[in-house]
């Protein structure tokens, strides 16, 4: 896949840049329209971003691997996180992840060889009151039973 946005896509960068006093002000929104087009974080990736924004590559590389939100290589179609902080440890976590690590046989930040499912153990993702939770992509879930995950795993294609 080439490395580049469409106009639409470049038209959205200059929307989202408008917002901010500095174009490099701007660099969490952009790395995630370009996390969600190209699946994940690549060297070009970064380079391409570094340009639009008139920044160092380095600068970019450093936030794209200080925030855990964006990867580093490709991850699965479905990307489960599931939280293992206090709250949810204390009401399953732990176990829903283990659970998943089984089934998948696959480890923290690790995909299935058909890349439909990555899995990735996480620090308190702020809704600790529906503990345990999990999140698939952008979809929370909370109060997470081995039943309940079961379900929603039958559900992603
Ligand atoms: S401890 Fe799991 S969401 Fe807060």
């Amino acid at each position: 896949m080439e490395i580049v946005f469409n106009e639409q896509e470049l038209a959205e960068v200059q929307k989202i840049q408008a917002k901010y006093p500095q174009k490099e002000s701007s660099i969490m929104p952009i790395l995630w329209m370009a996390q969600k087009k190209f699946g994940y974080l690549s060297n070009e990736v970064m380079i391409y971003v570094a340009k639009l924004l008139e920044i160092s590559p380095t600068k970019v590389e450093g936030v794209a691997t200080f925030y855990t939100m964006f990867f580093k290589k490709q991850m699965g179609k479905h990307h489960i996180q599931v939280c293992t902080n206090v709250s949810c440890m204390l009401r399953g976590g732990v176990k829903i992840f283990q659970h998943l690590s089984d089934k998948f046989n696959i480890s923290n930040m690790e995909t299935t060889e058909d890349g439909l499912f990555s899995l990735e153990e996480c620090e308190c993702m702020g809704a600790c009151s529906g503990a345990p939770m999990m999140a698939i992509n952008e979809d929370y879930h909370e109060n997470i039973t081995i039943e309940k995950l079961e379900e929603l795993l039958a559900i992603c294609k």
